[in-house]
């Protein structure tokens, strides 16, 4: 494993993401927050910090946030973004950029991203192209953004041809996930993340998959130790993954299962918040298992299997749970050929031999995805 130092402190875990001069700490642990400016204040090139955060999270941290800060002496000022996936657009760049240009943010000021991934994404964004590149870190409310989208550098908005289009690598200076701060998240939210965590198992763990089978509940139900081994599994596995393969040229895009069939689903909805993320990606991994069985590559036991635990999660595993729209194989396959992982018109698939077997393919004729399709939705 690529994860260098990772070490129980007692108050935290600490993983590291090995990226040469850019290596960072993935702190992972309790109460967090208020330790935050005691932590920050090492690694800022100026005592200044711009927190970014949205309409949900600041009412609930913003506070705590800012008095430690307060207590480092550093410098603060914050900018509340509206709450939600529509915050990551152009306008809202737009928005960002000009409140940071306006409170005169200069090149040693580090911005801190205080929520889930959409406030990360937009975040670590601006902090790539303003003033041509600032540092930032990522505090992750979220599970989601705790165990996938604050570690790795992928920043960027939606645009409305699709999610991601538009962006940039721009990895952070520290991501520091207090899973206290996942107490105040909605059952749904927390689920939605949890997919990203079986994720992790299905990629390359099979034992870890099968600590999720017995322990999952409890890391959903709230268990604080459960919690965090299970984000610092999930974090340490996907540091692994950044530190051999930063730029997704090969291995990476296995952090991708479940995400072409997920991400056509949730193009489908227009991302009205019928379909979250995780919930998207849930239902596409059961597809991704599906094809690999249907391809002749996974045991149908397998796939049962995992499905199995994504349903007994509740997430939603078939058409049948999926927001009650018109879905459309046709549809489905046009979102797909737009994805950014498109190469000479063929899409990237992540397939499974198994549970912790998962493999990238580019070699997938697209009827067999458009039959898969139409069997899932029954037309
Ligand atoms: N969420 C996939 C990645 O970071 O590569």
């Amino acid at each position: 494993m690529t994860v260098t130092a990772r070490e129980v402190t007692g108050a935290a875990d600490l993983i590291r993401v090995e990226l040469g001069a850019r290596s960072y700490d993935i702190v992972v642990g309790e109460g967090l927050l208020a330790d935050l400016g005691g932590r920050l204040r090492p690694l800022l090139a100026q005592p200044r910090v711009a927190g970014v955060t949205d309409a949900n999270v600041a009412p609930l941290y913003l506070k705590d946030v800012e008095a430690s800060l307060q207590r480092a002496g550093i410098d603060h000022f914050s900018v509340v973004l509206p709450a939600g996936e529509r915050t990551k657009d152009f306008a809202h760049l737009r928005t960002l950029i000009d409140r940071l240009l306006e409170a005169r943010v200069e090149r040693g000021t580090t911005l801190v991203a205080l929520g889930g991934g959409v406030v990360g994404d937009i975040t670590g964004f601006a902090a790539g192209i303003v003033l041509r590149g600032l540092d930032y870190v990522q505090v992750p409310t979220t599970l989601l953004a705790q165990v996938d989208s604050s570690v790795g550098g992928k920043t960027g908005i939606n645009t409305a041809r699709g999610k991601n289009l538009v962006g940039l690598f721009h990895q952070p200076r520290l991501v520091l996930a207090d899973v206290g701060t996942l107490d105040t998240l909605a059952p749904r939210q927390l689920l939605s993340g949890y997919a990203e965590v079986v994720k992790y198992g299905l990629i390359d763990d099979a034992d870890f998959f099968a600590w999720l089978e017995g322990r999952g509940a409890a890391v959903c139900a709230g268990d604080r130790a459960a919690r965090i081994r299970a984000v610092c599994a999930s974090c340490a596995a996907k540091a692994a993954i950044v530190a051999a393969d930063e730029r997704e040229a090969g291995r990476r895009a296995l952090l991708n299962l479940g995400h072409t069939f997920g991400h056509a689903l949730e193009a489908e909805t227009g991302y009205d918040g019928t379909l979250l993320h995780g919930e998207a990606v849930a239902a596409g991994m059961v597809l991704a298992f599906d094809l690999s069985v249907r391809l002749g590559l996974c045991p149908i036991e397998d796939a049962a299997r995992a499905r199995r635990h994504l349903e007994a999660a509740g997430l939603p595993c078939g058409f049948a749970a999926l927001p009650a729209i018109r879905w459309s194989a046709d549809a489905l396959i046009a979102h797909m050929m737009q994805d950014k992982k498109v190469r000479d018109g063929r899409t990237t698939f992540v397939l499974a031999r198994g549970i912790g077997e998962a493999f990238v393919s580019r070699d997938i004729a697209i009827d067999v995805v458009h039959q898969l399709l139409r069997d899932a939705i029954g037309i």
